[in-house]
Order: C-alpha cells, then sequence, then structure tokens
C-alpha cells in the first residue's frame, strides 16, 4: 500500500467516524516554545490546555514533523528520520479512552476491502501504563486481546508529554510482531525491533511542570478536560504495509536513496558506511525540501540553522560516496519533491523557488569548504609548528562557526593529518553559543508576556476589531492590560505597558510592514505613547508603550490616535513594495518570489528568490518601468474573497506563507494583484518617485533591493545632484563628461605609478655591479649579502638576486642573498648558482635559515628561494645568519 494511500485511509476512517480532517500545519510551529512542528498533536496544543475553544471536538490529521534532537542517529539506525508524518485522531473533551481503544482496533485489523489496514490480530500486542486498570480492561473485554499479549510499563515507556511544560498523559501503544526471525520471543518488553510500536494512544489528561527526562518533573494537575491524542508514524507504517525492512526502502525515501546511489555510481546493501552515507542523504533531502517549502531559509540560527546543518551534511555524505565534488542537490532535490507531490501537490507550483533556494545554499557551501579548507591548513600548520598533535577546540568552532564546516568534518581532516581535536572545548564553546541564542531568541519572542497571558486575553474577550484600513483614530475599551509578563489592573506613569483594546485603527506589525505608533489617551485619566503594536496570537492586537502621564486601568475608555504622517508615508512605502515586486517578476519571470520585506517611513527593502544579480541596466529598468506606473495614477483597489479565487485570479501569495480561507486582495489595475493584510496609497500617484538603491546578494539564493520612496526618494537625488554639481567644479568638466575625465585621470595615475615602479627597479639593479664586486669569500664560495633600501618590493629583490648571481659568472661557487622591508614585513631572496649548489648548498635551505631569524618561514627551489618574516629588525642578522651557514660548508 503506498504511503499516500496509507494516509488517505486513516484519515476516511476518522473522517466516517465524526471526526473533522484537518489539514497539516506549517513545520515552522506557531508555538515558541518549540522551533519546528514535532508530533501531530502541536497544532491541537491550546485546546488540550482549555487556552483556546476548538471549533471542532473530534479531528483527525496527516502533520508534517522535524524532529532534529537525534539528528546525528540518522542514518546510522534506520529507524531514525528527522522528517516523518504523523497521523492521528485527537478528541478534545469528547471521547476518551472507551472509544479510543476499540477505533484503534477496528482501522488496524479491519480488511483492506473494508478500508482497514488488514493486520492480523494475532501478532499485535500492547502495552498499558503500569496502573491503568481501566484501559487493560478494555483491551481485554471490548476488544478481545488476550492478557497474555498486554504487557505494563513505567513512566519512560508509557506516558507521554512534549518534554516541557504542557499537556501529558498516560499511553497505551500497539505494537506488531515482525516475527522470530527478528528477534527473541516476550513482547515489547523484551525486544523493540522484533515488536515495533505502530501506534501511540495518549490518554491526556494531565498538565506537567518543567523537569528532565521522560518521567522527572511534577504533574500540576487535571487539565480541563480529558482528551485523546494518537500518533502512528507514516512511514514505519509503510514499511510494514510494503513488506520492506525498514522506513529507506519505502516507496518515498526509498526513492530519494536509489537516486542518491544512481548519482555517486554506488549500491544501497554493498557496504555498511555508504550505506550509512545514502541514509543520511535520503534522509536529509527530504527533510530540507519539505522545509524550504514551508518558507525555512537556511542561515545561521534556529530552523535557519537546522535547514543549513542538514544541507550542508548531504553534500558532505555525497561527496563521500561519489568521491567527486558535483552538485547534486538539484536532481535530488527533484526527486524528494517527485516522491511527495502525492501527498503536497503545492510542492510542485514551488518546485523553482525551492531550488533556487537549495542550488544557492550548496554553491555557498562549495565555497566555504574551498576557503574553509585553507584556515584548516594554516591552523594545522600551527599546531605542529607548536609541536602539538591537537588541534585546538577555538579553531575547530571557528571553521563551524565563520566557515560551517560541520564538526565530523573537521576531526575526519585532522586525523588523515594525525591530529585529534579538543572535542571537550569545541563542544563547550558551542553550547556557550547556544545558552546566549537561546536567552535572545526567549526575550525576543516573549516580549514580556507569556504567551498564555495573550491566550487567555483572546479567549476571554475575542478578537480586535481592526479599524485602522479606514479610520486613523477610534473610541476603544482597554480590555487588558499587562505590566511586566502578568494581568495587572492599572499601569501607572514611567511604566512599559502592553494594551489591549476591544478595536483599533493602529496597524500591528506584519506582512512587512511596520507598526503604526501613537497615543492612547483616557480622558482626565492619563496617555499611552504607543511605540510598536503587535499580534503574538493571531487575532489579538497588543499596543506596546510607556505611560507617559497619569495611568490607566482596564476597562477605561481611551481615544486611540494614531501617527497618522508615519503611517501614510509606511503605506507609501508598502504600496511601492508591491510595485517593484511585480516590476521583478517582468524582467526576471515568476521565479522571482518575494521571500520578505520591509515597509518603513520613507523606505523599503524587498527580498527576492533569483540565483544571480541583477544588472546594473535591468534595475534601471525596473526603477523606469515602476515610475511609469506612479505616473500613470492608477487607483489601488482592496477586496476579501476566497483563496481559492483570489489565486485564480493570479493574485500573487508569499511562498511559504500560511493563508485563512478568506483572504484580502490588493489590486493596482491589472499590474499588480497580492494578497495582502497591509495598508496602501489610494493611488499610484501618492508615491511621487520610488528610487531604487541597489541590489544585493543576502545569501542562499535571495537577493535584496532596496528603495527609497517620495520625498526621502527626492531628498536622495537632490544631494547627488549637488554632489555631481561639485564634481564637476573641482575637475572642470561638465557633469556629463565626468566619467571620461575620471577615467583618463586614472589612466594617468596608473601610468605615473608604473613609472615611479620601473626607476625603483632600475635603480635597484644599479647597485647589482658594486654588489658583485664587494662578493666575500667564505671557503672558495663567493657570497653577497645584501640588504636593499625599505619600500623594495619582493619582485625587485628577485630580479636583483638574480642580476648579482649572473654577474658573478657560473665558473665558481657563488650565493646572493638579498633582503627587504617592502612595507612592514621582511622579505628574503636567495640565488644560488649551479657550481655552489654541487657544493650540496640550496636557496631553499638557506632560505629557512634567514626566514627564522626574521620569524617566519618560506622556501623553495634549490637555485632560488624566497622567505619572510615578521621582524623588519633582524634583517641585518638573518642575513648574518645566511652567511655564517655557507661559511660552514655544505
Ligand atoms: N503525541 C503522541 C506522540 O507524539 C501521540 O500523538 O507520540
Amino acid at each position: 500500500m503506498e504511503t499516500a494511500e496509507i494516509a488517505r485511509r486513516f484519515l476516511a476512517f476518522f473522517e466516517n467516524n465524526g471526526h473533522t480532517v484537518v489539514p497539516s500545519a506549517s513545520l515552522v510551529a506557531e508555538d515558541p516554545t518549540l522551533l519546528l512542528v514535532n508530533a501531530g498533536m502541536v497544532p491541537f496544543k491550546p485546546y488540550f490546555l482549555g487556552q483556546r475553544t476548538p471549533p471542532y471536538q473530534r479531528a483527525t490529521s496527516a502533520q508534517k514533523c522535524v524532529r532534529t534532537i537525534d539528528i546525528d542517529e540518522v542514518g546510522k539506525t534506520s529507524r531514525h528520520a528527522s522528517f516523518f508524518q504523523m497521523l492521528g485522531n485527537f478528541s478534545f473533551g469528547d471521547y476518551f479512552k472507551e472509544q479510543a481503544v476499540p477505533l484503534a482496533w477496528r482501522l488496524l485489523t479491519d480488511s483492506t476491502a473494508d478500508g482497514g489496514f488488514g493486520f492480523d490480530p494475532e501478532r499485535l500486542w500492547v502495552t498499558v501504563f503500569h496502573d491503568d486498570d481501566e484501559a487493560e480492561t478494555l483491551w481485554r473485554e471490548r476488544v478481545g486481546v488476550p492478557a497474555a499479549r498486554i504487557q505494563r510499563r513505567g513512566m519512560a515507556d508509557n506516558f507521554w508529554s512534549m518534554g516541557v511544560p504542557g499537556p501529558c498523559g498516560p499511553c497505551s501503544e500497539i505494537y506488531y510482531d515482525r516475527g522470530p526471525e527478528y528477534g527473541a520471543d516476550g513482547g515489547p518488553v523484551a525486544d523493540e525491533n522484533r515488536y515495533l510500536e505502530v501506534w501511540n494512544l495518549v490518554f491526556m489528561q494531565f498538565e506537567r511542570g518543567a523537569g528532565g527526562g521522560k518521567d522527572d518533573f511534577p504533574i500540576l494537575g487535571d487539565l480541563p478536560k480529558k482528551n485523546i491524542d494518537t500518533g502512528m508514524g507514516l512511514e514505519r507504517m509503510a514499511a510494514i504495509l510494503q513488506g520492506v525492512d525498514n522506513i529507506y526502502e519505502t516507496d518515498t525515501l526509498g526513492r530519494v536513496l536509489h537516486r542518491a546511489a544512481e548519482l555517486t555510481g554506488t549500491r544501497y546493501g554493498d557496504d555498511e558506511r555508504s550505506d550509512v552515507s545514502l541514509r543520511v542523504v535520503a534522509d536529509h533531502m527530504r527533510t530540507a525540501t519539505m522545509l524550504v517549502s514551508d518558507g525555512v531559509r537556511p542561515g545561521n540560527e534556529k530552523r535557519g540553522y537546522v535547514l543549513r546543518r542538514i544541507l550542508r551534511r548531504s553534500v558532505r555524505n555525497l561527496r563521500l560516496l561519489s568521491g567527486d565534488d558535483r552538485a547534486l542537490l538539484h536532481d535530488l532535490t527533484a526527486t524528494a519533491i517527485d516522491a511527495m507531490a502525492d501527498q503536497y501537490p503545492s510542492l510542485r507550483a514551488d518546485a523553482d523557488s525551492i531550488h533556487g533556494v537549495i542550488d544557492a545554499e550548496e554553491k555557498n557551501f562549495a565555497d566555504t569548504l574551498r576557503s574553509g579548507t585553507a584556515l584548516f591548513a594554516r591552523a594545522a600548520e600551527k599546531t605542529r609548528a607548536a609541536g602539538g598533535t591537537t588541534f585546538s577546540g577555538t579553531d575547530a568552532f571557528q571553521l563551524h562557526d565563520t566557515y560551517g564546516f560541520p564538526i565530523d568534518l573537521t576531526l575526519e581532516m585532522a586525523g588523515e593529518q594525525g591530529l585529534t581535536v579538543d572535542e571537550d572545548a569545541f563542544r563547550a564553546l558551542m553550547q556557550q553559543q547556544k545558552d546566549t541564542a537561546k536567552r535572545d531568541a526567549k526575550a525576543k519572542k516573549l516580549g514580556n508576556a507569556d504567551i498564555g497571558v495573550y491566550a487567555r486575553l483572546l479567549d476571554g474577550s475575542g478578537a480586535t476589531e481592526f479599524l485602522g484600513y479606514t479610520d486613523h483614530e477610534a473610541e476603544s475599551r482597554v480590555l487588558g492590560l499587562i505590566v511586566d509578563g502578568a494581568d495587572a489592573a492599572v499601569a501607572r506613569a514611567g511604566d512599559r505597558v502592553e494594551v489591549v483594546l476591544d478595536r483599533t485603527p493602529f496597524y500591528a506589525e506584519s506582512g512587512g510592514q511596520l507598526a503604526d505608533r501613537g497615543t492612547l489617551t483616557a480622558d482626565g485619566r492619563g496617555t499611552v505613547d504607543v511605540d510598536d503594536v503587535q499580534k503574538p496570537i493571531a487575532g489579538l492586537f497588543v499596543h506596546r508603550g510607556t505611560v507617559r502621564s497619569g495611568e490607566i486601568a482596564v476597562d477605561d475608555r481611551v481615544h486611540a490616535l494614531i501617527d497618522t504622517d508615519r503611517r501614510a508615508s509606511i503605506s507609501r512605502s508598502h504600496s511601492a513594495t508591491h510595485l517593484i515586486h511585480s516590476a521583478l517578476r517582468n524582467a526576471l519571470g515568476p521565479s522571482a518570489g518575494q521571500a520578505g520585506s520591509e515597509n518603513r517611513p520613507g523606505g523599503l527593502r524587498f527580498d527576492f528568490t533569483a540565483n544571480s544579480g541583477l544588472t546594473p541596466a535591468a534595475l534601471g529598468e525596473v526603477e523606469e518601468e515602476v515610475n511609469t506606473v506612479l505616473a500613470g495614477d492608477i487607483q489601488v483597489r482592496d477586496f476579501q474573497t476566497t483563496l481559492d479565487e483570489a489565486l485564480s485570479m493570479g493574485a500573487l501569495a508569499m511562498f511559504g506563507e500560511k493563508y485563512g480561507d478568506r483572504v484580502r486582495v490588493v489590486e493596482m489595475s491589472d499590474y499588480s494583484r497580492e494578497l495582502c493584510g497591509g495598508t496602501h496609497v489610494g493611488a499610484t500617484g501618492q508615491l511621487g518617485i520610488v528610487k531604487l538603491l541597489g541590489e544585493s546578494s543576502v545569501g542562499s539564493g535571495v537577493r535584496r533591493v532596496e528603495a527609497a520612496v517620495g520625498l526621502d526618494a527626492f531628498r536622495r537625488l537632490s544631494k547627488e545632484s549637488l554632489l555631481v554639481g561639485r564634481l564637476s567644479e573641482q575637475l572642470k568638466a561638465p557633469r556629463e563628461e565626468l566619467p571620461e575625465r575620471i577615467d583618463a585621470m586614472v589612466a594617468r595615475l596608473r601610468g605615473a605609478e608604473k613609472e615611479i615602479e620601473r626607476l625603483r627597479a632600475a635603480q635597484v639593479l644599479q647597485a647589482a655591479a658594486g654588489l658583485a664586486e664587494g662578493a666575500r669569500e667564505h671557503g672558495g664560495v663567493r657570497v653577497v649579502a645584501h640588504q636593499a633600501p625599505d619600500g623594495t618590493a619582493g619582485d625587485d629583490l628577485r630580479r636583483l638576486a638574480l642580476d648579482v648571481r649572473d654577474r658573478l659568472g657560473g665558473d665558481r661557487p657563488a650565493v646572493v642573498a638579498v633582503a627587504a622591508v617592502p612595507k612592514d614585513r621582511p622579505v628574503v631572496v636567495i640565488a644560488v648558482n649551479a657550481p655552489a649548489r654541487d657544493t650540496g648548498l640550496k636557496a631553499g635551505d638557506l632560505v629557512g635559515v634567514a626566514a627564522r631569524a626574521l620569524g617566519g618561514g618560506g622556501g623553495g627551489k634549490p637555485d632560488v628561494a624566497q622567505g619572510g618574516g615578521t621582524d623588519p629588525a633582524a634583517v641585518p642578522a638573518a642575513l648574518r645568519s645566511v652567511e655564517e651557514r655557507v661559511a660552514r660548508g655544505a
């Protein structure tokens, strides 16, 4: 049975049993305690905790999940995978164990013709929590599982929580017996390889507090209601139903794995080491594809780092497999898209953008490997020069941090050179960095308040009504205040406060548009200066600010007034962003998808996916097109419609963004149509001018344009015009002749520099005859040791050394050593003629002698060699040491 069919069957079964089918949420978790969705129940957590009222009492889903905790195990075993899908049925205070147990049994054991999975009941075992008599009775009496195939287990195995404070409860698991060829008899407690867990039924009824491990945390109390949360791993089910040994051989992952083998000329099953690499690549490429399609971009922290890391591990393992450095990710991404598109059709539509991101990161990493390898070589050299065999943790960390070198790569490269790595120091530095990142992330994300405070306010008072599309001021009521992260009844002068209103004209930061600022005034009581507005949870507007005077209290009536100049300026920027988006797509094609933006007063930045930069000419065309549309003074219109309708009108949606069923479309005749919740001008003429300020890469296949809008654009242009005026005066040339004039000046300057160089070289060589004449004899070898004037270039030194050697002739042994300080570091060149070489004197050796005296290194061929050091004052001593060395004989 194909993976897609297993999911379809599961959902249909529960739909027929009164459950609402809920589409998979994005992998990017809304829950601030999680980076990525890691269980089917995550999107439903507020319902279990009673923080939100569920719109349905029974639900079923096939949820995309990513778990990165044991990412290092992926591939080493055939059980771990970083991406998986969890099928589940959920009851929010509706049914409990008495229905969950028989429903699960029916779906597993009903014949495939009847819509079930057709498991042989004799091969199923169950476990229950050690004191859960009720569950055991249900399995025995309602379902008919013999007591011999029911086992009891403790907290560590049969109690489920998210690993963090939140909902939890005892669970009951169903296992499938793969048969004696897979291990010992005795049920799941004896062998979890032979007895595979297929389904976990969690009886979610408690709330847990903080604590470590699977069983070391306090139970804080009962949840408001008893709930059901079940989870069946779709990949594992597919392995069983497809009769293959493990998840890597199923119809989805298996395709990526076999393609990786084909591309690298290896075969799965041939060799344990390459099998591990193939599994890593298959798993990681699928995970990366799914993450990118949910809007994650490679980066150096949080989700971006997860993505970067798995892409880099893929590249690395592919190189190990193939033994070369071909770029293979594009092909494997295409395979992953094909393998998953049956279940996630949008993958095909987004394929260009997904490829753009992954291709760029692969290229980026290839560059990284090149420069990181040079840094590695220097650090290894330093280690050896100091007589050590341990590569320092600091260097390993720098390689990791700056160049993205996975530690296993550093370990391997160090191993090849007979070095070990101080892994403890490396890990300590990693931990330090992680702790800092965690603290920062927490401080940033949660603002002051725990998400629960907001959830309670939203549930108590409902969503904030947004009036700001039409109104700039409103009479509102204070529904809640948060001071120092907790509910407060009143906030006083000087307090930082978060204010929740029933209705508001303030735009909350979203869709790249910055928040409004303004004031909330409670008549006769006090005023709050609002400096930021956020929606920490959908629907709830939180006005952040400082109480300027008096006080403000819950239930107060306030006059809410936004800064209208700021708003107007931001709206101009936002409309400009839509126009630039359309113009870029016209110039580059539809793959130039929006990847982020910021609309601020006076200007904007717009990020889009593209693999190469825009030429200045193309940028000029985009700018001209936008300004032509401004001059056309097109009306800007907005309307509500369904998502499907909007998409069929060609409205642009942001890649990786989540939308509800009803959406708002902002339209500028046929030129631009986008899904957008932001504020805009009435007609494009209001923008005045849009001036593009340049275009750059922000890494990973994403480019950025910045622009000034309206008066800001005008001021910039006017300033530049003044500047050009001044240059024209200074150079005494008409404006349009400035480029040629400057080119000519630069050319003259270059010519003059060359001439100076030539004269200096001639001066150096003039000394050659005198030097040759002054050669000293040391045991039959003529030696010239000379310090040239400071500033003599390395090339000139070389020329001088060769010239003096020529003058000394080839019939008797001669050695020439010349040194100088070209900039701030000394350089030495040694030339040795053939008869001297015959006596065993080598330029490479002698340069080593000199360079050591200079505090550096060097080497080269026997006839001529160059070296250098760090200590300019040591030049005379270095030359002396060469002479002494020659005097001692070869
Ligand atoms: N939450 C449980 C799990 O993830 C069951 O869905 O295993």
